[in-house]
């Protein structure tokens, strides 16, 4: 990577300030929200994070010496790691979706950025579209090919200033430069297209929300640089506090294929939240950022990272050959044939659908379980934050179902953290649940799973 160490001035002064992010003692809410506000956290929204200040605080609870080596296997944009890198602490992450994966990287790596060169970035690219002149030549950048979409994402107007803009950041030759630019025109490019998120994404029109006909591209691009250029410098003053400066590596992999490149018994703090039992798209919801961004250029690429996730989607499995429970657990394995047995004249959009779909989640909590085993540090702790779910009107407290797949694998439960009281639940799951003959509500939670690795 072509970036270099910045000992640019602001930084020093940040580095005598205390850490604006508070560490929420212990165990709390782990609302990802709160990370619109803060530096960096702030860069790229993403959805059923945690906050920082949640991860600050079990790495104050958990530590047990100055300078740890922490990983999230599903890193998602970095949360976990910019807290351990702002604590002094090594870490990896991996993320399978390639746009996160490219902001966890921006993000962990922004300790090494010449401030002075993203100043000049940032110039140039005020100067540009002031010019104008892009409005006089045929860009050369085009609309991904591979990209389908049920009605026009960008105007006419706004996809003319887009493809300027992907003109100029093609012609910029410094990588890091370049991965920022795409992170911070990703970040932005849905608040000026004609979708939205719901938080699936879908059109404005269908949301009930008018067209974008016209928007100011360059201005809210140079807008998102000039705030991502700040918060370099401010991260760049708290890395300055740690000798030597903690380093982080980001796995744009499958952690669940790849956990074999993390030395063995190497890990003291895992600190993570997986996609949970709710079928959340991550890779859909992301179609724009992957094909505009050139991280993807057809849907084969998209089926590729779909079939190495956790715990697969509905969309793959429901429709072929029952999938088998692996973790020995009866109860589990009960709720899955009681789900399987729902509306059978649904076919594979009834149970027997969703019935595969919780069996190979299940399976890969088991998976998940193993491969990290082998890869902690014994008495290493392992914090995982997950919800309940609620499948075709039954309730899978997915919390209490991975500790027991954890203690079987062979780690020791240090406790249940319920963390939040209550979140919103998703679109595809019905939140009333048959109890005997009523029909009752059940409250969404998430928890904190505390383990111990032997
Ligand atoms: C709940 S999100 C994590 C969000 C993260 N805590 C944050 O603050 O940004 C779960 C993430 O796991 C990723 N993921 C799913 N399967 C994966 C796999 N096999 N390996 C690595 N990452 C995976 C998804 O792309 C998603 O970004």
């Amino acid at each position: 990577m072509n970036a270099m160490r910045s000992s640019h001035p602001e930084a020093a002064a940040e580095s005598n300030l205390p850490n604006p992010l508070p560490s929420s003692p212990g165990f709390r809410d782990t609302t990802f929200t709160e990370n619109h506000e803060v530096a960096l956290h702030r860069w790229v929204p993403w959805i059923a994070g945690f906050s920082g200040s949640f991860v600050a605080g079990v790495l104050d609870t958990v530590r047990q010496r100055g300078k740890m080596r922490v990983l999230d296997p599903f890193a998602g944009v970095g949360t976990t790691l910019i807290e351990a890198l702002k604590k002094g602490d090594d870490t990896i992450g991996f993320e399978i979706n390639p746009y996160a994966a490219l902001a966890c990287k921006v993000k962990a790596n922004a300790g090494h950025y010449d401030v002075a060169d993203l100043d000049r970035l940032i110039a140039r690219f005020e100067a540009y579209g002031a010019a104008a002149s892009w409005l006089h030549t045929r860009p050369a950048s085009a609309r991904p090919a591979g990209f389908r979409s049920r009605s026009p994402f960008f105007s006419d107007t706004v996809e003319r200033q887009v493809l300027a803009c992907l003109d100029f950041v093609a012609a910029e030759t410094t990588d890091w430069l370049k991965d920022l630019f795409h992170v911070a025109f990703g970040s932005v490019m849905v608040s000026f297209s004609n979708y939205t998120y719901e938080p699936s994404l879908g059109t404005r029109a269908g949301a009930g929300k008018p067209d974008i006909e016209d928007a100011d591209v360059f201005g809210i691009v140079r807008r998102k640089l000039q705030e991502m250029r700040d918060d370099v410098i401010r991260f760049q003053g708290w890395l300055a506090r740690h000798k030597p400066v903690p380093r982080a590596t980001v796995h744009p992999l499958s952690y669940l294929d790849h956990a074999h490149r993390i030395e063995p018994r190497s890990i003291d703090v895992l600190i993570t939240s997986p996609p949970y039992l709710n079928n959340y798209h991550y890779i859909r919801n992301t179609r724009p950022h992957l094909f505009w961004l050139g991280l993807a250029q057809t849907p084969a690429d998209l089926k590729i990272i779909e079939r190495q996730s956790f715990g697969l989607f509905w969309q793959t499995v429901r429709s072929g050959p029952p999938v088998a429970l692996q973790p020995d657990l009866p109860h589990l394995a009960e709720q899955i044939e009681q789900l399987r047995a729902l509306h059978p004249e649904k076919a594979p959009y009834g149970g027997s659908g969703w019935a595969n779909y919780a069996a190979a989640y299940f399976n890969d909590c088991q998976r998940f379980c193993a491969v990290t085993l082998s890869r902690m540090r014994p008495g290493g702790s392992v914090v995982v934050v997950i919800g309940n779910n609620i499948l075709q009107g039954i309730e899978f407290q997915t919390d209490r179902l991975f500790a027991e797949i954890a203690e079987r694998e062979g780690f020791k439960i240090v406790d249940l953290h319920e963390v939040r009281k209550r979140r919103t639940g998703n679109s595809i799951v019905n939140s009333s649940v048959r109890i005997g003959a009523a029909r009752q509500r059940v409250r969404l939670y998430e928890t904190a799973v505390e383990l111990r690795a032997p």
